[in-house]
């Protein structure tokens, strides 16, 4: 199924897609317009990111972004949307508690029109996922790379690559999924690693840096255009540069999601 046919996306949507091992593409939309185009160029899910910090408002890094500005940018692309699957994200500390996860969902669901909150973190957040997803609320658990633990981790550096590490990811995945959460994202993890983790799982499996393994893929639309500043990371690719339209580039994107031609090795991690 695809945005393109009357069905919208759901979450049994995409599962049915991971059981039938068909690939599904997502994107990040910070507004209404991007988020029509985007749906009618075959786009499933749409990441209402807190990468819009970084890309949006020029901030170095995600964790300034308050949970009133994802409300307000999820509203415009739940505006935007009429079929595709639109996802937030949990903006940095709006999750502290689960009862504060639980708040803060709640406005993203209530008045922001999300059908999915993405939270980032491991065992951690599996209480939080539990209490979420007992509410009736979808969660994506956010795996790998956490860009609101940057000054944590120092950087944005590829992880999961020594066998413990590897095998904590793996474990992770299993709890976050028992404790309810219905899509996993990972983020800058070795292709190996995802390809295991996603078939290990029941939930479908969003990769981003994560090679070509897992059941969907997603990408900052800033990047597909060649718009951010700054240096493109490895796994990214600027789809306008070969086709010179935005329709026709985010179209590109989708296809080569579906028919498995990105991402290829030069975009993956060993
Ligand atoms: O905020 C975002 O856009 C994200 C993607 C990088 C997965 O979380």
């Amino acid at each position: 199924m695809s945005p393109t046919g009357d069905q919208p996306i759901t979450i049994k949507a995409l599962q049915r897609r991971k059981a039938r091992g068909e690939r599904f593409a997502c994107l990040t939309a910070y507004d209404a317009s991007f988020a029509r185009l985007l749906e009618n160029a075959g786009v499933e899910v749409l990441l209402v990111g807190d990468s819009l910090g970084m890309v949006v408002q020029g901030h170095d890094t995600t964790l300034p972004v308050t949970l009133e500005e994802m409300i307000y940018h999820c509203a415009c692309v739940a505006r935007g949307r009429r079929r595709a699957l639109v996802m937030a994200d949990m903006p940095f500390m709006s999750d502290a508690t689960p009862q504060q996860a639980l708040a803060s969902a709640g406005r993203l669901l209530k008045e922001g029109g999300a059908q999915v909150v993405k939270i980032e973190g491991g065992a951690v957040m599996a209480e939080t996922v539990r209490l979420l997803s007992g509410r009736g609320i979808p969660v994506c658990a956010h795996l790998g790379l956490l860009p609101q633990s940057v000054h944590k981790l120092g950087g944005y550096p590829v992880q999961g690559r020594d066998p413990e590490a590897a095998r904590r990811m793996l474990e992770e995945a299993r709890l976050l999924c028992k404790a309810g959460a219905d899509l996993l994202l990972l983020e800058c993890v070795p292709a190996a690693l995802a390809a295991e983790l996603s078939r290990s799982v029941p939930v479908p499996v969003i990769g981003i840096g994560a090679g070509p393994g897992c059941d969907g893929q997603v990408l900052v639309l800033h990047d597909i255009l060649g718009i951010t500043p700054g240096r493109r990371p490895r796994f990214c690719e600027n789809f306008l540069t070969r086709t010179g339209d935005i329709p026709a580039a985010i179209r590109a994107y989708v296809e080569a999601v579906q028919s498995g031609r990105f991402p290829g090795p030069e975009h993956s991690y060993e």
